[in-house]
Formats: C-alpha cells, sequence, structure tokens
C-alpha cells in the first residue's frame, strides 16, 4: 500500500475519534449544569481584558504527533468523498462500522456539506493545496500572509481549568482571514474557511493557577446571524444568533491565516 499511516497518526486519530464522540455526546443532552466541557471555548468580546477568569478547555493535541499530510501528488491520487468511502475504508484496512469508518464518513460529509451564506470553505488534503486555497482568499505574490496558533508555553496535562487572561490582547491586523482546523483521518486533513463578514484576530496571554501558561490565538466573530441556531457557542454563552459577537480560542493544532503585515499595529 503506498499509503504512509504511522502509528502515532493512528493513535491520534483514535484520540480525535473519542474527543468527537463525547463531544456529540455532550451536544445531544440538554442539561447545562452538565456543559460538556470541550464546548467550553467560547467567550464573548467583553471577555477580553487583562484579569478576566473563565474556564476554557483545550484539546492538548500536539501538531507534532498529528497525522502528517501527504505529498500533493499522492493525496491527489487518492479520492476524497462519501461516493468512494467502502474503497477507502479497504485502503486503510477500516472495516464499515467501525469508529474510525463513522469518523472519515463525518470528515467526508462535513467537507462536501455547502459554506453558508459569505463563507467559503475547502477541505485541504495536503499543505500544497491549503496555500493554494489561503492564497486565493488573502492575496498571493511573495509570502504575503502567516499562519499564526495557539502555543502551550508551559505544559500540563489538564485540559479544562479556568485561565485568568494576563496581559492586555494583542490585536492581529487582518482585515481577511482564513481559518484552518483539523478534522479526523487517516492523514491530514484541514478544513479552511473564510468569511465575509467582520472578524477580529487576537493574540492572548493566559495562566493558570497550576502555572499553565498559554499564548492563544482568538477570533471574534463580529457577525453571526448567518449561523446555526444550533451552534454550541450560543448555548454556552446563552445568547441568539446576530446578537452579540462571539468569540473562541483555536486548539494548538488549528491555523489561522492572516496577512503578513510589515509593521504591527497596536488593537
Ligand atoms: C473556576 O472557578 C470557579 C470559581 O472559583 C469554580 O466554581 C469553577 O469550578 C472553576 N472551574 C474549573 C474548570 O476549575
Amino acid at each position: 500500500m503506498g499509503v504512509a499511516v504511522g502509528d502515532a497518526s493512528r493513535i491520534i486519530f483514535l484520540h480525535l475519534l473519542l474527543l468527537l464522540s463525547s463531544r456529540c455526546h455532550g451536544m445531544s443532552h440538554m442539561d447545562h449544569l452538565m456543559m460538556d466541557p470541550q464546548s467550553m471555548i467560547f467567550f464573548t468580546l467583553d471577555d477580553l481584558r487583562p484579569g478576566k477568569t473563565m474556564p476554557i478547555y483545550f484539546p492538548k493535541r500536539h501538531p507534532s504527533s498529528s497525522p502528517h499530510f501527504l505529498p500533493r501528488a499522492e493525496a491527489e491520487s487518492i479520492p476524497f468523498s462519501s461516493r468512494d468511502l467502502p474503497h477507502l475504508l479497504d485502503l486503510f484496512s477500516f472495516s464499515s462500522g467501525s469508529p474510525q469508518a463513522k469518523a472519515m464518513e463525518e470528515t467526508l460529509k462535513h467537507c462536501e456539506a455547502g459554506p453558508i451564506k459569505g463563507e467559503t470553505k475547502s477541505c485541504a488534503t495536503s499543505l500544497e493545496s491549503m496555500l493554494d486555497f489561503v492564497r486565493g482568499i488573502l492575496g498571493g505574490g511573495s509570502p504575503r500572509f502567516r499562519a499564526i496558533s495557539t502555543s502551550h508555553l508551559i505544559e500540563s496535562s489538564t485540559r479544562f481549568q479556568n485561565y485568568t487572561i494576563l496581559e492586555a490582547p494583542r490585536g492581529v491586523p487582518a482585515s481577511k482571514m482564513v481559518a484552518c482546523h483539523t478534522l479526523p483521518y487517516p492523514y491530514a486533513i484541514f478544513y479552511c474557511h473564510s468569511q465575509e463578514s467582520e472578524n477580529r484576530v487576537f493574540e492572548v496571554v493566559l495562566g493558570a493557577e497550576n502555572g499553565d501558561r498559554v499564548k492563544a490565538v482568538a477570533v471574534c466573530h463580529m457577525d453571526t446571524s448567518q449561523w446555526n441556531h444550533d451552534h454550541p457557542s450560543f448555548r454556552v454563552l446563552g445568547i441568539e444568533p446576530g446578537t452579540t459577537p462571539v468569540c473562541h480560542f483555536f486548539p494548538a493544532d488549528n491555523l489561522v491565516w492572516v496577512p503578513n503585515a510589515p509593521t504591527q499595529s497596536m488593537m
């Protein structure tokens, strides 16, 4: 088989599966007091100030141990569509009905779903196709964009705890941005999307009582009027679509692409 899927990739893939299935479970029940910690990434623009303390969930997924990108030629030689799922399961030796098969199916469906109004989306199956998509949105030429991501300055195994904003959040100048999220699959798949409506990007230094330090990337969506009413953020924040900006933190293995500003301006 030409497709190399290392053990580490498989382990991470399974780990992502567990995350996904517990997340789906959490979303299906309505008890606000039993809020799923994994949806604790949302906050409002008003929360973005030094001294603010809030519970935040950071999945400890490492870019270094996540599934690897395939070279573009190899990725493009493998079908990437729900139609081909039976063949793909054969290729990766997963039995149909297995959790892995379910996750692959969900990832493919997620990638095949149409964009919401004002959104451009694409699932990148290689680094090159991610860069093509980003270039298409942010503009081409010499390196005119860069990726920022959340970094854990001090690591512990705690995923869900209270964090306090330690410094004034730094606004990252970005007239446009592309957010790329990992999806569970046997090789690296990034779901990248960009919205026409206004977004603001921030770098936020967070500290926890146990000594954890995180330089977190956050995005505030200023207009959520087109979002699905069932979006978890509305339940977590107790708000309605389109009423107030919704912000969220990114896990460490996600990428936010922003234009490369020659000089950094203040927020
Ligand atoms: C955060 O702090 C509040 C207030 O002290 C506490 O009730 C809550 O359990 C803490 N949350 C977490 C996730 O530790």
